[in-house]
């Protein structure tokens, strides 16, 4: 017993020494037209080809994918962000503009998109490189020859796939790889229980008490200590849509437009919470500069319409929503959605100002900037 607990503390410490020894301050030097030719990839934890995933990046960070050759992922994700974009909208070819807030990168299980239009991560990758707002390389063929003739792409896609032709394909394998390996889950929520668990302050214990509890937080954000590790759930996402109130018709109807299905009018995909900290703006159209805003709106200005979610309706005649379930649901049968709820308002949750900043505050223990200054995933084409 004591013997493991001591090898893993070597391991550990030996891999902190490997680690600060790799490391280099993110972004320093000069953008070159060619990326860094290491002579072995380094080592991605989640992959088994590390030069797959290298390959990834460089696609990632690549403005050649996009028809003008000025815009790469990685300008619309950006690493200083948490991999999202600090402006509402983002700017893709010529200037034009999303119409949605770009947000964090993650290995999501299930459907993508604020929308939900992409079935799977290996789906969803390559559609910005021929959406024509954001990369706009409408034709694979053309830049698959585009990428041919360069001097370090036949090289790259050879040691990734032992072939050098360039497919489709092989893109979308690549850009799934890397984004694979993106893990934030080395945060202090995480990390506050257990034998090494350093605890949360008491302030941001009353944020998680009200996460899980009276502020119903947690009915829609699953948000699971144990599982951050893993994919999917892991990072606290399920594939659901919800309309949180944010207007009464919304311009963008999110989920309802693109299924064609009324019900689901205003209704968006759960973002992942890791990093929210690092995030800002915040929802689909960036309209919340803050946390503080985002709590705000929970606490006092959900809209009432017809397609709200009911979890987001006043159940305080009951102690709390599970009460309400309890009572109300006793079948188990969305009795309280179906015939509970049409009569129901929208919910004041009528948070102290404290506890508005104790949630703010346990948010930010979701935090790891670990990724933000990892030489594995920065810009290759600066060196
Ligand atoms: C011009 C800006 C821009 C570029 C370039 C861009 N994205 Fe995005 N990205 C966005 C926006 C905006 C969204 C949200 C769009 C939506 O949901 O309708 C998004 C969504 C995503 C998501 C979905 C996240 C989720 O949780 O549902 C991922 C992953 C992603 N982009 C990866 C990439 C990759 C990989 C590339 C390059 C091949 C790329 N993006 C290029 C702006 C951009
Ligand atoms: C009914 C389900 C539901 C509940 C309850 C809920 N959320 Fe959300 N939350 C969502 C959805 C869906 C979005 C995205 C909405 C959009 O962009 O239109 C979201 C967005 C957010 C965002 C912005 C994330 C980003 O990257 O833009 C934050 C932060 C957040 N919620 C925190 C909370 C907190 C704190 C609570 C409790 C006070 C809470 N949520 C309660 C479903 C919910």
């Amino acid at each position: 017993m004591v013997n493991t607990l001591f090898k893993n503390l070597l391991i550990i410490s030996a891999g902190v020494l490997v680690m600060s020894a790799c490391k280099k301050p993110v972004n320093s030097g000069t953008e070159k037209d060619v990326p860094e030719m290491p002579s072995t990839a380094p080592n991605y934890s989640k992959s088994t080809n590390d030069e797959l995933a290298y390959l990834g990046r460089v696609l990632f960070y690549d403005k050649k994918l996009s028809s003008n050759n000025a815009i790469a992922c990685a300008s619309c994700h950006k690493q200083a962000n948490g991999f999202a974009d600090n402006g509402a909208v983002s700017e893709g070819v010529n200037g034009q503009l999303t119409s949605r807030n770009a947000p964090p990168v993650f290995p999501k299980n299930g459907r993508l998109f604020w929308d939900g239009r992409a079935g799977s991560l290996s789906d969803m990758v390559i559609m910005p490189i021929t959406n024509t707002v954001e990369m706009n390389s409408t034709s694979f063929d053309a830049l698959c020859s585009e990428l041919s003739a360069t001097s370090y792409y036949p090289k790259l896609f050879n040691a990734a796939f032992n072939s050098e032709s360039i497919t489709k394909e092989k893109i979308r394998t690549a850009l799934t790889e890397f984004v694979r390996n993106f893990d934030f889950s080395s945060n202090r929520f995480k990390s506050s229980t257990g034998a090494f668990g350093k605890a949360l302050t008491s302030d941001e214990n009353n944020g998680k008490d009200l996460f899980f509890g009276k502020a119903k937080c947690s009915e829609c954000h699953h948000v699971d200590q144990g599982g951050f590790g893993g994919m999917g759930n892991g990072y606290g996402v399920t594939d659901e849509s919800h309309n949180i109130g944010l207007d009464y018709q919304s311009t963008d109807g999110g989920c309802g437009d693109f299924n064609k299905i009324s019900a689901q009018h205003g209704e968006f995909m759960m973002p992942v919470l890791l990093n929210v900290e690092l995030t800002a703006p915040y929802m689909h159209d960036g309209r919340f500069a803050t946390l503080e805003e985002v709590v705000e709106h929970y606490n006092s200005k959900v809209v009432l319409s017809p397609t709200l979610d009911w979890r987001l309706k006043d159940f305080s005649d009951f102690k709390d929503l599970n009460d309400a379930k309890a009572k109300l649901d006793k079948n188990k049968n969305n009795k309280i959605e179906e015939n509970e709820a049409p009569n129901r308002q929208a919910q004041r949750l009528n948070l102290s100002d404290s506890e508005k900043a104790n949630l703010v505050k346990f948010l930010k223990t979701l935090t790891d900037k670990n990724l933000l200054s990892d030489s594995k995933f920065d810009n290759p084409f600066i060196h």
